[in-house]
């Protein structure tokens, strides 16, 4: 081999989207600095998409083109393949597991690739002795991965909690912000590209329960399972919700939390009033903040861009810089056989509670609910109900803590109550 061809390091970029066009363009601005402080040459080799001639603001000439992304796994020059295609089935699964298989390391933004078969994945990548880097997939520029990896590992995690889904904290913010109601401001994001082609990867909390996956694989060393994450999304909060949270002092956002508890560990995607002040309410718009707290450090704050071409190119980049220097490594931190199987507990976890509850207006009818309430063991904290007109009135209540079983069982009462007009939206306090 000549020293040229052992500095120079060829990927195959599969997927030429808003982030493949950003890697090539970071590519070509950033060359000089990245040749600088790495001594390597990021070659792209060969590129792949499913159009040739769509139009894209990057210049392909030099480049190869392969119809089918498959094929990167038969060059021998090929050192990384990257995916960038999406989707935890069909192509973008197949290449990732034929480039493990025949090799390759490999580098990609997948979400709910790594969510769904991370773990098959990791097995794979340990056998084949490649390395599988993905800080692209988890809140887009915030290096979050390559922290809770490498600069926090001297400490044992006591809760990751995040905002990671943008176009949710998007659609929240506008609503606060603009007086928008959900429709609106759902529909404001969609014109500006932010969600996703199924929406309900976003709206649902998916997209972020896919983030809290990986998270806690790396933080709690854990074999972390999409079904073991009680996932809630944003479609029934109102700007009612967001207007009465604001009163009484909290902020809504759709928190994606994973913590360990004394009744069993806690991992939940779900909008979630929080204190005005906390860090986490400051995050407006499509940003992204993850806190990480640890025993020995206490608690952290990562805050920046979670989507977009520049930041997700960004983090790509960086992977492909780092596993073109990095000895193999286990893709979660730790061997695969070594992660833990979690006991898990939603049910005996304690808190305070957000509820509104849309009532008949008439005689009696909030001794009523009160009463059920007061079946259940469920203390009210703060009640508020404000000058309405018609026969329906808006009633808000704040529990004093108490278990989420007893939250569950009493809202499914008050569901079917004929007392009660449409469903009540329950949402956790999270004091942060
Ligand atoms: N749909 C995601 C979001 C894109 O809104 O955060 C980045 O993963």
């Amino acid at each position: 081999m000549t020293n040229e061809q052992e500095k120079t390091f060829n990927i195959a970029i599969a997927g030429l989207g808003t982030v493949g066009c950003g890697l090539i363009r970071l590519i070509e601005k950033n060359k000089d600095i990245i040749e600088f402080r790495t001594g390597k040459k990021i070659k792209i080799f060969a590129v792949s998409a499913k159009s040739k001639e769509k139009k894209r603001a990057v210049n392909l000439e030099n480049i190869a083109w392969v119809s089918d992304p498959m094929e990167f796994t038969n060059f021998d020059q090929v050192h990384c393949v990257v995916e960038l295609i999406g989707g935890h089935e069909g192509i973008a699964k197949d290449l990732v597991f034929q480039s493990i298989n025949k090799g390759k390391n490999v580098v990609t933004a997948n979400k709910a690739l790594l969510a769904h078969h991370g773990h098959e994945i990791a097995v794979l990548a340990e056998e084949k002795k490649v390395n599988v880097y993905y800080e692209a997939a988890v809140a887009g520029g915030i290096p979050i991965i390559r922290t809770l990896m490498q600069s926090l590992s001297p400490n044992k995690t006591s809760q990751i909690i995040g905002v990671i889904n943008g176009t949710c904290n998007y659609i929240l913010t506008e609503m606060e912000k603009s007086s928008l109601s959900y429709e609106t401001a759902f529909n404001k994001a969609k014109g500006l590209g932010y969600v996703e082609a199924d929406p309900e990867l976003d709206i649902g909390g998916i997209d972020s329960a896919h983030k809290l996956a990986i998270l806690s694989s790396i933080g709690f060393n854990q074999k972390a399972s999409l079904e073991d994450i009680n996932t809630n999304g944003i479609k029934h909060i109102s700007l009612f919700d967001i207007k009465s949270a604001k009163e009484l002092g909290f902020k809504i956002k759709l928190l994606a939390s994973a913590k360990v508890t004394e009744h069993g560990f806690h991992h939940e995607v779900a909008p979630c009033l929080i204190p005005l002040t906390s860090p986490i309410a400051q995050v407006m718009g499509s940003e992204n903040i993850i806190l990480v707290e640890s025993n020995f450090i206490g608690k952290t704050y990562y805050r920046g861009a979670g989507a977009g071409e520049g930041p997700t190119a960004s983090a790509v980049m960086a992977d492909l810089i780092n596993i073109s220097g990095d000895k193999v490594k286990p893709i979660f931190g730790i061997p695969e056989q070594q992660l833990q199987t979690i006991e898990h507990s939603i049910r005996e976890f304690e808190n305070s509670f957000y509820i509104r509850i849309n009532i008949r207006d008439e005689p009696g009818a909030l001794s009523h609910i009160t009463g059920i309430l007061g079946e259940y063991g469920i203390s009210i904290n703060r009640m508020r109900q404000k000058d309405h007109k018609g026969l329906e009135a808006p009633i808000v209540l704040l529990t004093h803590k108490t278990s989420a079983e007893k939250i569950r069982t009493c809202i499914e009462q008050l569901s079917k109550d004929d007392i009660c007009i449409g469903l009540p939206v329950c949402l956790r306090i999270e004091d942060i």
